[in-house]
């Protein structure tokens, strides 16, 4: 494992009660960062979480991000605590699998407003909302977690594949307006990892089915994800900024 270095940092991960977000607080948290815990409902989980985190100045806040008034709350919170945020993990998302066919048109607005209330638009009001923050505090990092669907495509979950590739697009565009503030943005897009939102696919024949879609024969762990997250947060390469990496196994590669 490589060896991270947040000493002094503020880090913000979004959705770390499970999955992706638990594994990157800790990593954050390993490497001396004051970590918030943010979650949605999984009050038990976050403190869990929380209470397992190497070292203190580590705090919780739920929001449901697709709200705007509870994403301004979790921002007013960390600045009256903290003053400042470094890192912000955009990481908290929805994955709603279905027969889009066999759906009926309100069970299809329903899933479409979730997904991309939580996975775009949470995201862009926070991201908004940390940059007005520190753009005259000094630079700061965004990582967003987008998503392999985003390029394959997500026949049985379109709202989740439009929001991934909108993110892509988000974050290119924020790399681009605020660099000149020093603030970077990266995107990771994973394939699948072995979290909850993957559980309801990894059954089965179908499990199979996924796992060699990667030469490695294989999904992810999720520290690795936290690997690559806690890499793009560090400093030393700000001429990525706006870069998408890849992290699927070779399950799907792009040129
Ligand atoms: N797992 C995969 O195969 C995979 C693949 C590619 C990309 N990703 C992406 O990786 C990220 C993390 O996924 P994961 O697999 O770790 O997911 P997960 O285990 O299902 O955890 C989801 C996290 O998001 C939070 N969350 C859900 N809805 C929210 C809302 N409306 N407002 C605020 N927080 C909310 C949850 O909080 P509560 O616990 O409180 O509900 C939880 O902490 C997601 O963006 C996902 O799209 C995952």
């Amino acid at each position: 494992m490589v060896q991270f270095d947040f000493t002094g940092k503020v880090v913000l991960v979004t959705g770390a009660s499970r999955g992706i977000g638990k594994a990157t607080a800790k990593m954050f948290a390993q490497a001396d960062a004051s970590v918030i815990v943010h979650y949605n409902k999984n009050k038990e989980l976050a403190q869990a979480v929380l209470d397992d985190l190497t070292g203190d100045n580590h705090t919780l806040f739920a929001a449901n991000l697709s709200n705007p008034d509870e994403v301004q709350n979790l921002v007013d919170f960390v600045a009256q605590k903290y003053g400042r945020i470094d890192v912000l993990v955009n990481n908290a998302g929805v994955f709603e699998e279905f027969d889009v066919l066999d759906l009926d048109y309100e069970s299809w607005q329903k899933t479409w407003h979730k997904t991309i209330g939580t996975n775009l638009t949470g995201v862009a009001n926070l991201s908004f909302l940390v940059a007005k923050l520190m753009k005259d505090k000094g630079g700061f990092r965004i990582v967003n977690v987008s998503s392999r669907g985003a390029f394959r495509g997500e026949p049985d979950a379109p709202a989740y594949g439009a929001s991934k590739a909108g993110l892509n697009s988000l974050g290119q565009s924020m790399a681009r307006a605020f660099a000149k503030l020093k603030i970077y943005v990266f995107t990771v897009a994973p394939g699948f990892v072995d979290t909850d939102m993957a559980a309801s696919a990894m059954i089965g024949d179908r499990a199979e089915d996924i796992r060699t879609q990667s030469p490695l024969n294989r999904i992810s762990d999720p520290d690795e994800i936290a690997q690559t997250i806690c890499f793009l947060a560090s400093e030393g390469h700000d001429y990525m900024t706006g870069c998408i990496v890849d992290i699927n196994g070779a399950s799907y590669l792009r040129t």
